[in-house]
């Protein structure tokens, strides 16, 4: 069976909210062209003014570009008002986060089910800067996998990554929570916690995040033994995203 990873669609109809298709990865004498199909560039937009309402649309069709100029499967993380971007690009939208909560008397969350209508394919869970506890969390990917959300869940550590893998997410993201936002990467200042987390998530697909901000961040993750990576500040802050994007796509 090919691993869940290769499962997210890495290429996607427009305007096809809530009736995505997967695409396999297509066979490719080009060893360069495969690779980039083959990990994951998650974007977090964050609740960066530059990754918000018509910035973040500009945004969104710089990834879309360099994902189409890089053949690369690039996904982007947008706040639940802006998800509905998702119908002007190709590449997959992604929620940030959803409340563990049903349809009903409750005033202020965020459904599953409406980030599936405006055209989210999947949704991050337990973000260092938005954390569930565990029960919560359970809760919440049992509501996504009955929206059919694909779910990435982050770990600031390799211990919660192996207490969080029991859930079975698609993706694991391991994201020491003290470099986020800083421009010293996890897989330069703390390489073990890479290796740590594919260890004790075994057959989980770990992607790695915390301050990547360059292409040698990527390419010693991808060594470590990540599937791809979980980067905001670097693109979303910075005045050429387009730039960095293409460097960071391997
Ligand atoms: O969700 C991505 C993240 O927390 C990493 O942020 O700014 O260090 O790339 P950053």
């Amino acid at each position: 069976m090919r691993p869940i990873y290769l499962q997210i669609p890495d290429k996607m109809p427009l305007a096809s909210a809530g009736r995505r298709m997967s695409v396999g990865i297509r066979k490719s004498d080009n060893a360069n062209e495969l690779a980039s199909r083959h990990y994951l560039y998650v974007i977090n937009f964050k609740t960066y003014p530059q990754g918000s309402g018509k910035k973040a649309l500009k945004l969104a069709r710089i990834c879309d570009s360099a994902a189409k100029k890089k053949k690369a499967r690039v996904i982007i993380c947008l706040q639940p008002a802006d998800i509905c971007i998702s119908r002007r690009i190709s590449i997959p939208v992604f929620a940030q986060h959803i409340d563990p909560v049903e349809e009903g008397q409750t005033t202020g969350y965020v459904l599953a089910e409406d980030v599936k209508a405006e055209g989210a394919v999947g949704t991050l869970l337990n973000h260092s800067e938005h954390k569930i506890p565990f029960a919560k969390l359970k809760k919440a990917v049992q509501i996504c996998r009955q929206n059919k959300l694909k779910i990435v869940i982050c770990a600031s550590t390799p211990a919660e990554a192996k207490k969080v893998a029991s859930l079975k997410p698609d993706y694991i993201a391991i994201e020491p929570s003290e470099l986020i936002g800083g421009k010293i990467s996890v897989s330069e200042a703390k390489p073990g916690v890479i290796t740590k987390t594919t260890k004790a998530v075994r057959k989980i697909p770990v992607l790695c995040g915390a301050g990547i901000h360059e292409r040698a961040d990527v390419e010693k993750a991808i060594q470590l033994g990540a599937k791809g990576i979980l980067v905001a500040s670097a693109v979303v802050k910075s005045r050429n995203p387009e730039k960095i994007l293409m460097d960071l796509i391997i």
